[in-house]
């Protein structure tokens, strides 16, 4: 069944107030929900009360605290249906349902993890504890009593403020908890069990101390101090930029280790996947460190962008989820460098979110029509969404995005908002027209904009002929040319920049040049001398831009341009190419020439000594094979992509050997290890350095050598990393990948990247060598972090493994899909995902995939997750 945005209505009755009592066991737990109610005013008396419900049983129902006749309900599994009901008073329905958390594998609603009781309501989670109305915009206060376990269950949690607690009988206590902030069922938390706790305190910016706690197993405690520090950093920020103070007495995290997603925002109880929580320098990497800041701060800035100020209803995920990223990324970028950060940002945009809106599954930011809605918990709707938000900065200037901010929270803090009423709020603070922008959430597929330019010497104009076209995407063939911001600068001989006498053609502010007609030329008068134009600076508009500019220009940008960001667009403009055309060549058995050019730029950005290291790192890092194969777009063989790609790291690393021995010489972090973005860039510059080497070099020495000095996980899984893929049979890669499985055996989230890296072991012996490490005892197909480790990275990160061209690769998914769906949908749905850009393989693969897919359509019982996904797969 199809729900589509235009349906939307208001409910029929009003939620007044929330009591739910939870008796816990873990497979007979006693829920029981008062609620209170009010029929809308101007509603059909007549009309009946329906609550949603996901395989629930009931076991009471109460109208008014007496029995309710059997003749005025019908329950279901998934309903509850109550008839004759007042035609305004309020009247109080108290439900009972008994639900089983041991045996709920899907990780949605109750459910047990290592003994620990959690919850996950978003989407539509709550609706597996009792019937209600489970939709984000009936917002609520909500009362919950704790009844549990004394010994087992010595922490009782909820969401809001302690109210108090107290022995319950035998063995047995309760604790109450309030929230006084009226919020969505998705946003309810529960959670009990035995877990140690590491505790601070933050003085808001108006003086309140809130108490902060984060719950994780015992003795693991000293991994939490980083995600403390990473969320006092984040309550600061919130409040210095945005101006958002939080709101409760206390604010908790708790970390488990069976959960689907990254975490979840749940007012005042955040409940994390451990693997954003806990790191320290012998386990945990600098890329560990920096999700587990950003993740610590995504989720405490839903406080006020997704909890304070809602979604009305699922369409609008957008709302709380692309504003929430576009925070944490200016968080980090305040926290650590911007312009690498942005790097990242993009590197990431780029491979996963153009995939996806090249792709079957592509829709826009804001869907207009949905089957299951955890499958539109997008890189689109998170990523594209943040983009989109970022353009919305980028049109109004720092101020005027500020103004429409402060005016959304003055205007909505209560609401369960839409995109109209957050677009409205910057038109309405700034007195401007936002409706052709808008189109970005509603045209899905990334513009492509075609640029050429000339120069007239005699009479100092420079002009800039610009074309837009949005490609076409599942159900949209036509679409509207949009306002695409894209920051510029006209770079000069000596690398100073140009400063136009006149520009015509175009609105230009400040630096941004605004193309809104679906063609426009742009003319720049007063130009000295022919000026090379670095055209979207800082990824303004997240679209694809064909401009055929010279190497040699390419270059200059890479050199001179004074924005880093543009610098790193530049180097990765002149390697595709390259790299495209390399892959042709392989694919076509002719040797492969490379651009010296390209690889003398690289070189000597790598070595430039007054540039960050962790900038020259991103630099060294040629674009992906994905990347290629995005570009190539089509009829693509993953062997050829990845033999040309190889080929040019060969051009690049024989280059100049030296320049990459010196960089891995003088890059050791010294001293005991700090995960500030600093030393991260020395390590980062470092490890990609070593990886030239090792191509240089053909041996495993390095790599070796820097295994057995390494002394934190960044630099160990990097060794191992270049041990596995570089030398996957020498000895040293078998000692090595041993040794490090041994030493960590017992820490389930460094275990993973043992999986990892081995599941991305290119070639046709990966799908082997999964198979072997799934009989692994360290393996557990009920750990969606280890599926997703093994699995996962294996469909999504091994491009030439997966993609073997016998389909073998993609049978072994379709039969992992068919197993995981019945216990885990969101977990299979979710990794089918990896085959989105199926269509754009070479025959013999793309009917392999087709015939994978469609063995996984004709599973029985298929979930709605995974028959959706693979459906629009097959379809688009
Ligand atoms: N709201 C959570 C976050 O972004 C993620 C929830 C994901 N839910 C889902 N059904 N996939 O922080
Ligand atoms: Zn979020």
């Amino acid at each position: 069944q199809i729900i589509h945005l235009a349906d939307y209505r208001q409910t029929d009755f009003v939620l007044e107030r929330v009591d739910l009592t939870f008796e816990l066991d873990p497979t007979e737990t006693k829920v029981e929900a008062r609620l209170i109610f009010h029929r809308r005013e101007g509603v059909d008396p007549a009309a009946p009360l329906v609550l949603d419900g996901d395989e629930l049983v009931m076991t009471g129902l109460l109208f008014d605290q007496m029995e309710m006749d059997a003749a005025r309900y019908d329950a279901s599994p998934d309903s509850l249906t109550i008839r004759d009901l007042p035609a305004t008073e309020p009247f109080e329905i108290t439900i009972t349902t008994q639900i089983n958390p041991e045996a709920n594998t899907q990780l949605m609603g109750l459910y047990r993890t290592n003994g620990i009781y959690c919850t996950q309501c978003e989407a539509e989670g709550f609706r597996r504890i009792t019937y209600f109305p489970d939709r984000p915009d009936v917002l609520a206060v909500y009362t919950v009593n704790i009844i549990a376990d004394k010994a087992s269950c010595p922490l009782l949690l909820s969401n809001g403020n302690f109210l108090g607690g107290a022995g319950y009988g035998e063995g047995k206590h309760f604790a109450a908890w309030f929230d006084p902030h009226p919020k969505p069922s998705y946003l309810f938390a529960l959670v009990a069990g035995d877990l140690g706790v590491v505790e601070d305190t933050f003085t808001t910016m108006s003086g309140r101390e809130v108490a902060l706690k984060i719950y994780v197993e015992h003795g693991k405690e000293p991994r939490a101090a980083y995600a403390m520090d990473a969320l006092k950093r984040s309550m600061k920020w919130d409040e210095e930029v945005f101006g958002c103070e939080y709101d409760l007495d206390i604010f908790m995290i708790v970390a488990v280790s069976d959960f689907n997603m990254g975490a979840m925002e749940n007012k005042g109880l955040n409940v994390f996947n451990d693997k954003y929580v806990l790191a320290d320098p012998e386990t945990a990497t600098d890329q560990d460190y920096a999700n587990i800041e950003a993740i610590i701060a995504h989720e405490y800035f839903h406080n006020w962008t997704g909890n304070r100020v809602t979604c009305r209803d699922w369409f609008q995920l957008c709302l709380k989820e692309g504003l929430t990223v576009y925070r944490d990324h200016e968080f980090s970028a305040d926290q650590r460098s911007r312009a690498v950060k942005r790097i990242a940002e993009v590197r990431h945009l780029k491979s996963e979110q153009f995939p996806e809106d090249a792709g079957p599954l592509a829709h826009p930011v804001r869907p207009t029509k949905y089957r299951e809605i955890n499958n539109f918990y997008t890189t689109t709707v998170y990523e594209k969404g943040s983009e989109v938000t970022r353009m919305i900065a980028t049109i109004l200037g720092r101020d005027g995005f500020k103004k429409g901010m402060d005016l959304y929270f003055e205007r909505h803090d209560g609401d369960a908002a839409t995109i109209e009423d957050f677009v409205k709020c910057f038109e309405d603070a700034n007195g401007v027209d936002l409706s052709q922008f808008s189109l970005w959430y509603s045209q899905a597929g990334t513009p492509l904009v075609s640029i050429s330019s000339s120069y007239d010497q005699a009479k100092g104009d420079f002009t800039l002929s610009l074309e837009q076209m949005i490609p076409p995407t599942p159900g949209q063939a036509a679409k509207d040319p949009m306002h695409i911001p894209l920051r510029f600068g006209l770079l000069l001989a000596d690398g100073s920049e140009a400063a136009p006498g006149a520009i015509n053609g175009a609105e230009v502010t400040g630096d941004v040049l605004h193309l809104k007609e679906r063609r426009q030329t742009v003319t720049f008068s007063g130009i000295a001398s022919r000026p090379v134009v670095s055209l979207n600076r800082g990824f303004s508009a997240p679209v694809n831009l064909h401009f055929e500019q010279a190497s040699a220009d390419l270059a200059h940008i890479a050199r001179h341009d004074d924005d880093l960001f543009a610098r790193w667009q530049a180097l990765n403009d002149l390697a595709l190419p390259s790299l495209v055309a390399a892959a042709r060549k392989a694919r076509a058995g002719e040797p492969v020439e490379t651009n010296p050019v390209l690889a003398d730029t690289l070189i000597a950005i790598a070595g430039d000594e007054t540039l960050e290291p962790a900038f020259r790192a991103q630099a060294l890092a040629l674009p992906s094979e994905s990347d290629i194969a995005r570009e190539l777009g089509s009829n693509n063989d993953p062997d050829a992509i990845r033999a040309g790609r190889e080929a040019v790291l060969a051009f690049v690393a024989n280059r100049d050997p030296a320049v990459f021995t010196a960089l891995f010489a003088g890059h050791r972090t010294e001293g005991a290890f700090t995960p500030d973005a600093a030393s991260a860039g020395h390590r980062a510059l470092r490890n990609a350095a070593l990886a030239y080497l090792a191509v240089s070099d053909g041996t495993p020495a390095h790599a070796a050598d820097a295994f057995a000095a390494a002394d934190n996980m960044t630099d160990l899984s990097a060794a191992l990393t270049v041990l596995a893929h570089r030398f996957p049979d020498a000895p040293e890669t078998a000692k090595a990948l041993e040794a490090f499985r041994a030493r960590f055996a017992d820490n389930a989230l460094v275990i993973d990247k043992w999986f990892s890296i081995q599941s991305t072991i290119p070639g046709e012996g990966a799908l082997a060598r999964v198979k072997g490490l799934m009989e692994s005892p360290h393996f557990n197909k009920s750990n969606p972090n280890r599926v997703r480790a093994l699995v996962g990275t294996f469909a999504f990160s091994n491009p030439t493994g997966f993609n073997r061209a016998d389909g073998e690769g993609y049978r072994f998914l379709a039969g992992q899909i068919l197993e995981i769906d019945p216990k885990n949908p969101q977990l299979a749905a979710r990794i089918l995902t990896s085959m989105r850009s199926w269509r754009a393989l070479e025959e013999v693969r793309s009917d392999h995939a087709r015939n994978a897919l469609r063995s996984i359509a004709a599973g029985e019982k298929l979930s709605s997750d995974v028959s959706d996904i693979v459906e629009r797969m097959l379809k688009g």
